[in-house]
């Protein structure tokens, strides 16, 4: 089969068993298996649900590593194709199932290739979904140990068929995440005054959080404070003692993203002392941000040619960072067109674009080996 079906395949199969971050035990098994069947390659299991390939050419030259994130979404999949999710309440909402595929496909073009010299890796990292990422474990587990370069790739739905994006600088933003929880007498509904009311107390401190970035933060410096979950109460006619608030921020300057914590907990433990209530902040340091090198990016570029595109930063995190901090590399943006956001239950790509990411990784590779043996 041409590899470019043998793609469109593999991210079916994949796209059919979604499997949640640190959860990936039968994917990271399908992309073992499928990458032993190639021949050429030494495969390991860095950690239990990810894995590692090395082409090895056996001559002096540099280690470049190709990275795919393998993880999908707790998201009842709505998107109506014939390959859809066959485990409910998991889906690949974000075209992990892509990346996966089309590095395997890179493996099995590279193995057919005359290298110059060094040694390809290929990564397969479990839970790029879920904080604190599963990047710090392969790394860890020592992956990036004498790599020169490293280079990954995401589909990218809002951008159209055909435009690939590779950016030097600050590309993706700083990812941490936070709880509030707010506590105080619950009771009885119909009585407020014997209760605090950590409803209200919830709600004003969302309104409040939305300052930090309006009021607090230096405007040249972005930064966004989401709330995401809000969860509180059972009855109509109860006043709950708990309401609990889960969230994220993102920025890309260390002063900010240190300012960050420091703020929410001044909002929340302010609002809702206003409340009668308390307040007690949970926060996580999650993902550093994608900070493309410059050299790394020019030889991404040069293999993208005119199909070259430009994007402007986005707020978006990718633990591909964890890896950018043992080697220069690039991130790149592969356009896949489509109606809906990454993270949407009607998610769906442009397979055309797989055998676009395919053909990059091969040419990064070979650039890269050829370049810098
Ligand atoms: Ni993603």
């Amino acid at each position: 089969m041409e590899v470019d079906d043998q793609v469109v395949e593999w991210r079916r199969h994949l796209h059919r068993h979604p499997e949640p971050s640190f959860e990936e035990h039968e994917t990271a098994r399908f992309v073992a298996e499928t990458l032993e069947g190639l021949g050429g390659l030494n495969v390991e299991r860095p950690t239990e649900t990810s894995v590692l390939a090395r082409l090895s050419t056996g001559r002096p030259g540099p280690t470049v590593a190709l990275r795919a994130d393998i993880d999908a979404l707790p998201i009842a999949e709505e998107s109506g194709v014939e390959f859809a999710s066959e485990r409910p309440g998991l889906m690949h909402a974000c075209g992990h199932d892509g990346h996966t595929a089309m590095l395997l496909g890179a493996a099995r073009e590279l193995l057919a290739q005359e290298l110059p010299g060094g040694e390809i890796r290929f990564l397969f990292q479990h839970a790029e979904e879920l904080a604190p990422g599963g990047a710090r474990d392969m790394v860890a587990a020592g992956v990036m140990d004498g790599v020169d370069l490293v280079y990954g790739c995401h589909l990218w739905t809002p951008l159209e068929y055909g435009k690939v994006v590779a950016r030097p600088g600050p590309f993706m933003a700083a990812a941490d995440f936070f709880k509030l929880t707010v506590t105080g007498r619950g009771g009885h509904a119909g009585l407020p005054h014997t209760a605090d009311d950590t409803i209200a107390a919830a709600a004003a401190i969302v309104t409040g959080l939305q300052h930090i970035v309006a009021r607090r933060i230096d405007p040249l410096q972005p930064a966004v404070v989401t709330v995401g979950s809000l969860h509180a109460g059972d009855a109509p006619n109860v006043i709950p003692g708990e309401a609990v608030l889960t969230g994220t921020t993102r920025s890309f300057d260390a002063a900010t993203r240190e300012q960050l914590p420091r703020l929410i907990e001044q909002v929340a433990t302010s609002v809702a002392a206003a409340h009668g209530t308390s307040a007690e902040l949970d926060y996580r340091f999650g993902y550093t941000p994608v900070v493309n090198d410059p050299t790394a990016t020019a030889l991404v570029q040069d293999a993208i040619g005119d199909r070259l595109a430009d994007l402007k930063p986005i707020m978006g995190g990718d633990d591909f960072s964890a890896f950018l901090q043992h080697a220069p590399g690039c991130y790149a943006f592969i356009g896949a067109g489509g109606e809906f956001p990454h993270h949407h239950p009607r998610f769906r790509i442009d397979e055309r674009a797989l055998a676009l990411g395919t053909r990059l990784h091969v040419q990064v590779a070979l650039q890269a080996l050829g370049e810098m043996t």
